[in-house]
């Protein structure tokens, strides 16, 4: 007898934890280095663009898809979409990808995650106060990730144990389940997040302009270089696609653990509302939070070539050697040291619990696995699928799950989510089911935009993405000699996991039809 499937208690703990999932080290460190290596200004309104035209609906259409298949016990893309159109037994093999992609992005966003919790410590114990200059700073950043053995680390120890108490952590939480364990989090996780982001805004607004040499580098230009806006970026292609991967990321649209998330509401629960909460607390979150801590500090400090030589140099530089660098030339470096990346840890796991939720899920409604076993499953799986995160970051491994998982695929399941609910499902049945029991009306012209602005829009990114990279990618090109074999091992690894899926979901149909055929 399956058990009864958990839920989220309040309308505010599910809103809580779609924003924690949204809020994440994307806000914090991917989109100011974004944002800054595509030039700021520039990068702002494909940003905008994108968010209304392909964020905002993807919200709505995840929120809603997987409230539809709550209702028939259905937490994944595979039974979603089966449920979606009955009729078909291929359809729910597209689904893979919604389980795929959040366990590919797992794998290392955990370990990055890891990091975060590392360096609170480091900031209280001050084993990087002395560190006055880039170049220290990036070689205690290198001797942590065991990239280079140096004066501060002699091996991966310290990051290897960090990484397992977040790991453990993670599964902790998960063991609780959705109510008792995520929503939880969430609750104490977000406020005490907002809080942290609060203390550093007002520390940096108060910043001025310390380079006495360069008085044109103080906060109102640093500010300026994100919001002035520059319009002749609009015809590059490529801060398009850059911008669009951001919003999924940031949102957590196009991974599958809204869906799961949404999953845990009942029929006539809100999706309108909540998901516009959540989008929003999200992009408060990132634009005014995540836009006005690291872009303005290290714009004073370093002003506008060096920041921007920075952040194209790596998406981890701005975060963990910038920002720790300017903190440690303010009084009480720190408690503000503490309080930037703790609340990047907080960031971290609140996002990082939604990415293994659809795992657990999967086995819970589709193989009656209890929740205990299903998260002790997983831990032992994921915890096996993370190793070669951990000791070949250096040789590109990391990299190439964020490549499939964070940003081609993402793309690639937004795509076959929109086509499923405005034309499978059909436009006019997908409005109605949006607006099952909703606390406001979507502005009408969003019909529309679903059912054929997103859409375009997908096909459009992922055609630009086809004819500038498919050769390029496939080929390695970009990639060092040496780190070709990991690579090419990690596509394999990929390429097996989604095969295992797909068996996995093949076996829970098949079981399921046996299931019913038997006699009760
Ligand atoms: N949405 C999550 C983040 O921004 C994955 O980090």
């Amino acid at each position: 007898m399956p058990a009864v499937r958990d839920s989220w208690g309040s309308r505010l703990a599910i809103i809580m934890a779609v924003a924690g999932s949204a809020i994440g080290l994307g806000n914090f460190l991917r989109f100011p280095a974004k944002a800054v290596a595509n030039g700021g200004g520039a990068f702002m309104i494909p940003y905008l663009v994108s968010l209304l035209l392909l964020g905002l609906p993807l919200m709505w259409i995840e929120w809603t898809l997987g409230r539809y298949g709550g209702g028939f016990e259905h937490g994944t893309a595979p039974g979603i979409f089966h449920s979606l159109v009955r009729k078909n037994r291929f359809i729910k093999y597209f689904g893979v990808i919604g389980i795929f992609g959040p366990l590919v992005i797992f794998i290392y966003y955990t370990f990055i995650e890891s990091w975060t919790l590392a360096y609170s410590f480091f900031a209280l114990s001050g084993h990087y106060a002395a560190l006055a200059d880039q170049a220290s700073m990036q070689s205690f950043l290198r001797g942590f990730q065991g990239l280079e053995r140096n004066t501060f680390f002699q091996s991966l120890g310290w990051a290897y144990v960090f990484f397992s108490i977040t790991f453990l952590l993670n599964i902790g939480v998960l063991f609780y389940g959705i109510r008792g364990g995520i929503a939880r989090l969430c609750n104490w996780a977000m406020p005490a997040l907002f809080i942290c982001a609060l203390i550093l805004l007002i520390r940096v607004v108060m910043l001025g302009a310390p380079m006495a040499a360069h008085p044109d580098w103080n906060i109102l230009n640093g500010f300026g270089f994100l919001w002035n806006p520059d319009f002749s970026a609009l015809t590059k292609a490529k801060v398009w696609l850059e911008a669009a991967g951001q919003i999924f990321f940031t949102l957590s649209v196009g991974i599958g653990v809204i869906l799961t998330y949404a999953s845990y509401l009942s029929k006539g629960d809100d999706v309108v509302l909540s998901g516009l909460s959540a989008a929003s607390t999200n992009e408060i979150a990132e634009v005014i939070l995540g836009g006005s801590i690291i872009i303005p500090a290290a714009f004073v400090f370093f002003g506008p070539t060096d920041m921007q030589a920075i952040a194209e140099s790596g998406t981890f530089n701005l975060g963990f050697v910038t920002m720790p660098l300017v903190l440690n030339h303010l009084p009480w470096a720190a408690f503000f040291g503490f309080c930037w990346f703790f609340l990047l840890f907080l960031a971290g796991i609140t996002s990082s619990v939604s990415l293994a939720q659809p795992c657990v899920a999967f086995m819970e409604d589709e193989f009656d696995i209890n929740r205990q076993k299903a998260v002790a499953i997983f831990s032992v799986v994921a915890f096996v699928l993370c190793q070669p995160a951990v000791f070949f970051l250096g040789q590109g491994v990391v990299d190439e799950l964020d490549f499939w998982g964070g940003t081609v695929f993402l793309v690639v399941f937004a795509t076959i989510e929109t086509v499923m609910f405005a034309w499978v499902f059909g436009i006019e049945k997908a409005w109605d089911e949006i607006h099952q029991g909703a606390a406001l009306r979507i502005p009408r012209f969003y019909k529309w935009v679903i059912k054929y602005v997103t859409p375009l829009f997908l096909f459009f990114i992922l055609g630009m993405w086809l004819w500038q990279e498919w050769i390029p990618v496939i080929f390695m090109k970009h990639v060092s000699a040496a780190s070709r074999p990991y690579v090419l091992c990690t596509r394999i690894g990929l390429a097996l996991i989604f095969i295992i899926l797909a068996v996995l979901v093949k076996l829970a149909w098949r079981r399921k039809r046996r299931l019913r055929e038997e006699p009760l």
